[in-house]
This record gives structure tokens, C-alpha cells and sequence, in this order.
């Protein structure tokens, strides 16, 4: 069992580290036949370690310093799943019969997987491209490696609902330039994903420090904190009505493994506040405050668009409410004001979802619990 605790002492690297693999420029070459590679002093000590602009060698993972973030790579890969798993074969049956779905919830399906099959890519680029080259924790990196594969998942499984159900595939994928009230919020997130994959940005001052912050709280709190909920909501709500059951449960996954990349990205978020408390100033809080506003507008106006009259007992006034109660939750994770007092939640049933258990889903179709290596042989 492993040893948080352990103090931990690598050997003499025998490889020389790339300089843009490191956190700062390699040390002086040494020569190797009279002395170790590097001194001792060289040696990352947990202390030294920090989330951004960190001096340490990226590479060495232990000794731990953020430990939350190493839990949250575990129970992430206890918790993988794969998209083919989830039988279709009822949504299927489902989508062809003409009595089974009224028009209302086809477009709900379609207006939903036209938002998700393009959203989970641009969360993809926003970690492979951005985030993780400015994040200088070693567990972090690993986390976000694994959150970028789940990505990929995601990506997977909304294709593989398109496709199951024979959808218009170039009318879904292309939803995100051609339906206003998607692209408006992908409008919305794009300069905050630019800003972090811009090759030229550099983090280490305090106006970069904040920019870095603000994109970072965009994408946890505000894209997948907040603009996933309205479709999470609508197709879990198709479940709960025994319709699309086998694209719930994909979504079911999918919002337990986005709620867990929501709260690594509100960890990592108050991690950076507490190392460099200069960044949050009362204008910067403003500034989210408005951001946070600008979001819950966005995402209500897609909900109506997705649902003009009413479906499925859902109604546009539920999800004013939900949303604006989604926001006072981020707002505080993240030691913001709450920004709509006395708001509560209409949706109480999404609770449970999110806190789906490994063992078995919430339809009872089958047991998920996944194994690695069945079927290696060494034959
Ligand atoms: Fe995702
Ligand atoms: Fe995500």
C-alpha cells in the first residue's frame, strides 16, 4: 500500500531530463565519472512544489505535496467505463417507433448531443493544449492526463449515441455553428480556451497570473460546472420516464466523471488562491461576478431553445431556478459571494445522480464494475 507519508528518495537520474520536460533550465552537466549527476540539493522537496510558476523538476511526482489531486487520478480510473459497455438496443427501438418519442424530446435530443458532441473536444483542447502546460504540480498533471482521456470518452460516447440512433450526423456535429443559442456559449468560452493554448502566453506575472485563473474558473465553474447541467438534466429526465434509458446511462457516467473534473478544477482553483493571494482582488471577483451572470444568461437561453414548450414536466422557470442555484454553489465553492440568495433546488433527484455508485447504475441494466487485463496472454 502506498505511503503518502513516505519520504521518498530517487536514485541518481542517469538520463538527462529535455529542458522543456523541466519546470526551469537544467543544471551545468556534471561530469558523471567523479561525481552524481546532480547534487543532492537538487532534490524536489514537497515544500518547493506549487501549482503554478513552480521551480521544481516537473517530472518527479513524489514526494506528494497535493495529495487531493493524486486521490482524484485513483478514484477517476476506478471509475472508468467505456461507452460500448451501455446496450442501445431500447433507445434504438425507441427513436424508429413514431409513438414512443414526441417531437418535443427528438429535438431535445438533438438540440442536447448538437451541444455535447463538440462540447467535450474543446474541453479536450482547452487541458492537452492550455491548462496543463502551465500547471506545474506533478499530480495535477497526472490528474488532468487522465481527465483529457475521459474527454475523449465522452467525445466517444455522444458520437456512439449519434451513430446508434442513425442521426443526421452532419446536422449534429455541425449544430455548434449553425443552432444560435450553442454557439453563442461556445462563443462565449472560446477566448478563455485561446488564452491558455496561445503559444506565446506566459504565466508569471500577476496579469497573467489572473488571466490564467479567470480561463481556469470559466472552464471548471462555468463550462463544465454549469453549461452541462441543462443537458444532463433533460436526458437523465428522459430516463427517469423509462425513454433513451441507454443514452441516460451513458450520461449518468459522464456526470459522475464531469462533477469530479468540476470539483478537481475548484480544488485547483483555491489551491492557486492560497499560493498567491495577490491575484484575488475585488475587481477580479467583479469581473467573475459578471462572468457567472453572462453564463447563467447563456445557459437559460439554450434551455428554452432546447425546450420551447415544456417537456418531459421540465419547464423553462425550473431551470431559471436550477441554474441560478448552480451558480451560488460554484460562486461559493470558490469563496465568491452568492449571487441569486434564497434559491433552492428543483431538481433535489440530481443529487443522487451525481453520486451514482460504482457497482451498479441507476437503471439496473447492468453491473458495471470494470476489469483491466482480461485478456492479456502471454501466449
Ligand atoms: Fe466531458
Ligand atoms: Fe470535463
Amino acid at each position: 500500500m502506498l505511503n503518502f507519508e513516505e519520504d521518498f528518495t530517487p536514485v541518481a537520474k542517469s538520463v538527462d531530463v529535455p529542458a522543456f520536460l523541466r519546470a526551469e533550465s537544467a543544471p551545468a552537466e556534471a561530469d558523471v565519472s567523479e561525481a552524481p549527476a546532480a547534487p543532492e540539493s537538487q532534490r524536489v522537496r514537497a515544500s518547493d512544489k506549487r501549482i503554478i510558476n513552480g521551480a521544481t523538476d516537473v517530472n518527479q511526482l513524489v514526494p506528494f505535496k497535493y495529495k487531493w489531486a493524486w486521490q482524484k487520478y485513483l478514484d477517476a480510473c476506478a471509475n472508468h467505463w467505456m461507452p460500448q459497455e451501455v446496450n442501445m438496443s431500447r433507445d434504438i427501438a425507441q427513436w424508429k417507433d413514431p409513438a414512443a418519442l414526441t417531437e418535443d424530446e427528438r429535438r431535445l435530443v438533438k438540440r442536447n448531443l448538437g451541444f455535447f458532441v463538440t462540447a467535450d473536444s474543446l474541453a479536450a483542447n482547452n487541458i492537452v493544449l492550455g491548462t496543463y502546460r502551465h500547471i506545474t504540480a506533478p499530480e495535477c498533471r497526472q490528474y488532468l492526463l487522465r481527465q483529457a482521456f475521459e474527454e475523449a470518452i465522452h467525445t466517444h460516447a455522444y458520437q456512439y449515441i449519434v451513430e446508434s440512433l442513425g442521426l443526421d450526423e452532419g446536422e449534429i456535429f455541425n449544430a455548434y455553428h449553425e443552432v444560435a443559442s450553442i454557439r453563442d456559449k461556445d462563443d462565449f468560452l472560446i477566448p478563455f480556451i485561446d488564452t491558455l493554448t496561445n503559444p506565446e502566453f506566459r504565466t508569471g506575472t500577476p496579469e497573467a497570473d489572473q488571466a490564467l485563473l479567470k480561463s481556469l474558473i470559466v472552464f471548471a465553474c462555468i463550462m463544465e460546472g454549469m453549461f452541462f447541467y441543462v443537458g444532463f438534466v433533460q436526458i437523465l429526465a428522459l430516463g427517469r420516464q423509462n425513454k433513451m434509458t441507454g443514452a441516460a446511462e451513458q450520461y449518468q457516467y459522464i456526470l459522475r466523471d464531469e462533477s469530479m473534473h468540476c470539483n478537481f478544477g475548484i480544488d485547483l482553483i483555491n489551491t492557486i488562491k492560497l499560493e498567491n493571494p495577490h491575484l484575488w482582488t475585488s475587481e477580479f471577483k467583479k469581473e467573475l461576478s459578471g462572468l457567472f451572470h453572462k453564463g447563467v444568461e447563456l445557459e437559460y437561453r439554450y434551455a428554452e431553445d432546447t425546450m420551447p414548450r415544456g417537456v418531459l414536466g421540465l419547464n423553462s422557470a425550473q431551470f431559471k431556478e436550477y441554474l441560478r442555484f448552480i451558480a451560488n454553489r460554484r460562486c461559493q465553492q470558490i469563496g465568491l459571494d452568492e449571487m441569486f440568495p434564497g434559491v433552492t433546488n428543483p431538481f433535489p433527484w440530481m443529487a443522487e445522480m451525481i453520486d451514482l455508485k460504482k457497482e451498479k447504475n441507476f437503471f439496473e441494466t447492468r453491473v458495471t464494475e470494470y476489469q483491466t487485463g482480461g485478456a492479456l496472454s502471454w501466449d
